[in-house]
């Protein structure tokens, strides 16, 4: 069985530290063959940095992705071309640098991964994300023993469309973006493993990893206010598919919790 930990997004200094101190240990007990986490709010809660990518990958992780945050941070436009595992999301207007999927490789096994961001509620920046899977699989075909492809998506709708429209034709589809987990995870009829989002790894007494009372009062009051990462209740959340490589299907996909405050890993769904 080849087993994939897809975690959500990875938000400040929080969740970074919260990943680098578990995933060494999960790869070991969960018998993990390939680590891939979205980072794209890793730095400050917006965006990432050349230097903050490499120390997540340097803590275990085998691919980072990224979402609609991708070009927050200044200067990253420039960074994202030397960093060989790190993808953007691959239907954003093609003149946008960075790489559009990975092929990551361990112990003889290769894992194709790539992202699309969604269309409904986000800005209307992104190509079709069906059509441009469509592509990517393609290219990948005959190159991967198995695709991860992940939605980043703020409606339902879409990323459940989105993952029967790739059943069978990639082995994992992830959701995410929401920052908060689903109890949806499952096997679909053709043996794709689906979850609508994995949650995001990071502090979860907050609103969507930020502090509380500054989200209340930007809906309280519309004006501008800054929004610092929280520090409470750090939990990294993601999805751990099991892959069957004689019969090509996913056999269990299930949402991973693993809670600063219990200090173990705690699987549900
Ligand atoms: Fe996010
Ligand atoms: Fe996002």
């Amino acid at each position: 069985m080849i087993r994939v930990l897809f975690v959500g997004d990875v938000v400040g200094k929080p969740g970074r530290d919260w990943l680098a101190a578990r995933a060494p240990g999960l790869r070991e007990s969960l018998g993990l063959h390939f680590i891939v986490a979205n980072a794209e709010n890793a730095a400050a809660g917006s965006g990432l940095t050349g230097a903050l990518a490499n120390s997540i990958l340097s803590c275990g992780v085998d691919g980072i992705t990224l979402g609609d945050h991708v070009w927050d941070q200044r200067g990253f436009e420039t960074e994202i071309v030397g960093l060989e595992r790190v993808c953007r999301p691959a239907n954003l207007p093609e003149i946008n640098p960075g790489r559009r999927f990975l092929v990551l490789e361990r112990d003889g096994l290769r894992l194709g991964v790539f992202t699309v961001l969604g269309r409904q509620f986000l800005p209307p920046r992104a190509d079709c994300p069906f059509r441009v899977a469509d592509r990517v699989l393609a290219e990948l075909e005959g190159r991967v023993d198995l695709v991860l492809a992940e939605i980043h998506a703020e409606a339902t709708s879409e990323k459940i469309a989105f993952g029967r429209y790739l059943d069978g034709r990639a082995a994992i589809v992830v959701g995410t973006h929401t920052h908060v987990p689903t109890a949806d995870a499952t096997v679909l009829p053709s043996g794709t493993g689906y979850i609508t989002d994995v949650g995001m790894t990071g502090p979860y007494d907050s609103v969507l990893g930020r502090e509380v009372k500054p989200v209340i009062e930007r809906f309280l009051h519309g004006m501008p206010t800054r929004f610092p990462v929280a520090d409470g209740d750090v939990r990294l959340s993601g999805a751990v598919a099991e892959f069957d490589p004689v019969s090509r299907r996913v056999v269990s996909m299930r949402l991973l919790t693993v809670a600063a405050n219990e200090g173990a890993a705690a699987g549900t769904g």
